[in-house]
């Protein structure tokens, strides 16, 4: 099917954006609006949005007159009577858009395939609520649509065959890659996301480490564009704390319950970005004060490299040292029990080549806490303060969201390829978690998952079938078609 002329309801954030992005590929496009004031708003988004493109040398200004010549605004939705395609872009809630899209099959050419640009409600309701079930389908954008490359194209179980492929094809002409997926809370992206900022926030609350700490583990860490609150900050934490309500709703999964202090903040009015404040937009963090550094040890494997770079820099190694440093990637209350003052022990985990988490357990003390700090600081670590648990920070964080993907596509929801395209394209990330999971090693995943499972007793947290059977194989990829 060839799709020429477009309609896009709703001008908001993505419906601006995605006017855009069908503009730029050659379509007509019709942009439909409630009322006057959000369309001179809409306007405005589509103006600021390619200029902004022209400033930055990304589009001859003669370029950006045609794209915009090509849009046609209105407020009446009868306009949309003769458009291959209509996307809808309106705010998330499920009765507007069943009104919007019974209106839509009435006014549509019976041909005229409808699609929903919603995160998280069930495009099977939407469809079953027109005439044309079969015409129906999901698609996806990511925030800012011109330039995130991701679509997720989503069918239902009535969909008519061809259109998730017709669609899919469509967004290639726009220039994404599509993940043509089924109709489950989340899809592919925000399934895999949420749950995993919604962890970030409930390790928080367990007091496992403080919010900067966290997003230092997973940016630098990790290499994520940006650590969980941040994120979390940008998406805005009510849209969070409904697309988790939305996930719970369907897998009755208590990881996906929002954590209590999403809810708390958004009762508050903190939503982040958008009202000024969220987990940041407080005042900033007080720098810890710095300690009187003096002798250091070095236990554990691994640590040749970080007690090489202390003495570098004049610190001196003693049999009796102020502060142990035991390099370890479990809780190492175990080994501070067996020292003579369990006081000065600090656990030392490695992550990457910038970060260090520093596990202080319930008997390490404040001076050999914060001695340690300074110390990996002067061997050019990044620390992470945190409490002496399974998976400290970036473990416990980054392996159930791989054990989640692992899932996924055992379930036979979505490809390994097209689940690695999905959060690379999707979120920014700088691999897909299959990519991750070979690159950590499967094995040392595995145990990682046997790890926190039994630490903190989370059925999800039992490494998948799939992945144990893999180590147990003594495979290290996952096979692909
Ligand atoms: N914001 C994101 O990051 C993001 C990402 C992907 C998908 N989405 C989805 O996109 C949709 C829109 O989200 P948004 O963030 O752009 O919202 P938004 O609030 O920025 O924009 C919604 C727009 O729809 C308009 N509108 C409301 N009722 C209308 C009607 N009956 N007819 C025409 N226009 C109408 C509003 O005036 C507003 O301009 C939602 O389904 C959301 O889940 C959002």
């Amino acid at each position: 099917m060839a799709f020429e002329r477009v309609g896009v309801v709703g001008l908001g954030t993505m419906g601006a954006g995605i006017a855009e992005v069908f503009a730029r590929a050659g379509l007509r496009v019709i942009g439909v609006e409630a009322d006057a004031e959000a369309l001179a708003r809409g306007r405005g988004h589509l103006e600021r949005s390619t200029g902004r493109a022209v400033d930055k040398g990304r589009l001859a200004p003669g370029q950006r007159d045609e794209i915009l010549g090509r849009i046609t605004l209105t407020t009446s939705r009868e306009d949309l009577r003769d458009v291959d395609l209509v996307v809808e872009a309106i705010p998330e809630i499920l009765d507007y858009k069943i009104a919007l899209f019974k209106d839509l099959d009435r006014i549509c050419e019976p041909g005229t395939v409808l699609a929903t640009n919603s995160s998280s409600l069930s495009v099977t309701a939407i469809a079953a609520a027109t005439g044309r079930p079969g015409q129906v389908v999901g698609m996806h954008f990511f925030n800012p649509a011109p330039v995130m490359k991701l679509v997720e194209v989503v069918g239902t179980v009535v969909t008519a065959p061809g259109v998730v492929a017709d669609i899919a094809a469509l967004a290639g002409r726009l220039g994404k890659t599509a993940v043509a997926v089924g109709d489950r809370a989340g899809f592919v992206v925000n399934r895999l996301l949420l749950p995993y900022l919604n962890q970030a926030a409930g390790l928080m609350e367990l007091g496992v480490a403080g919010r900067d700490d966290i997003d230092a583990a997973m940016k630098l860490g990790v290499g994520l564009p940006m650590g969980p609150f941040t994120l979390l900050d940008l998406i805005g934490l009510d849209t969070a704390y409904e697309v988790m309500g939305v996930l719970f709703d369907e897998t009755r999964d208590r990881r996906h319950a929002p954590a209590p202090l999403l809810r708390e903040l958004v009762t508050a009015g903190l939503l982040g970005r958008k009202s000024g404040r969220g987990f940041y937009g407080d005042s900033p963090r007080e720098e810890p004060a710095k300690s009187r550094l003096g002798t250091f040890g070095v236990a554990g494997a691994g640590g040749d490299g970080l007690a090489e770079r202390l003495r570098a820099a004049g610190f001196k190694e003693s049999e009796d040292p102020d502060v142990v440093l035991r390099l370890a990637d479990r809780p190492v209350i175990e080994h501070a029990v067996r020292l003579p003052d369990p006081a000065r022990m600090v656990g030392v985990h490695l992550v990457g080549d910038q970060v260090a988490e520093l596990a202080s357990t319930v008997l390490t003390s404040e001076e050999a806490a914060s001695a340690a700090r300074d110390l990996v600081k002067i061997a050019g670590l990044t620390p992470v303060p945190c409490k002496d648990r399974a998976g400290f920070v970036v473990d416990a964080l980054l392996f159930p969201y791989l054990n989640d993907a692992v899932r996924m596509h055992d379930s036979g929801y979505a490809s390994i390829d097209d689940i690695d395209a999905a959060m690379r394209l999707g979120c920014g990330y700088p691999a897909g978690p299959f990519e991750m999971l070979e690159s950590l090693g499967l094995a040392k995943v595995r145990d990682g998952l046997r790890a926190l499972y039994a630490e903190y007793r989370e059925p999800a947290f039992a490494p998948a079938p799939l992945l144990d059977q893999l180590v147990t194989a003594g495979v290290t990829r996952f096979p692909r078609p």
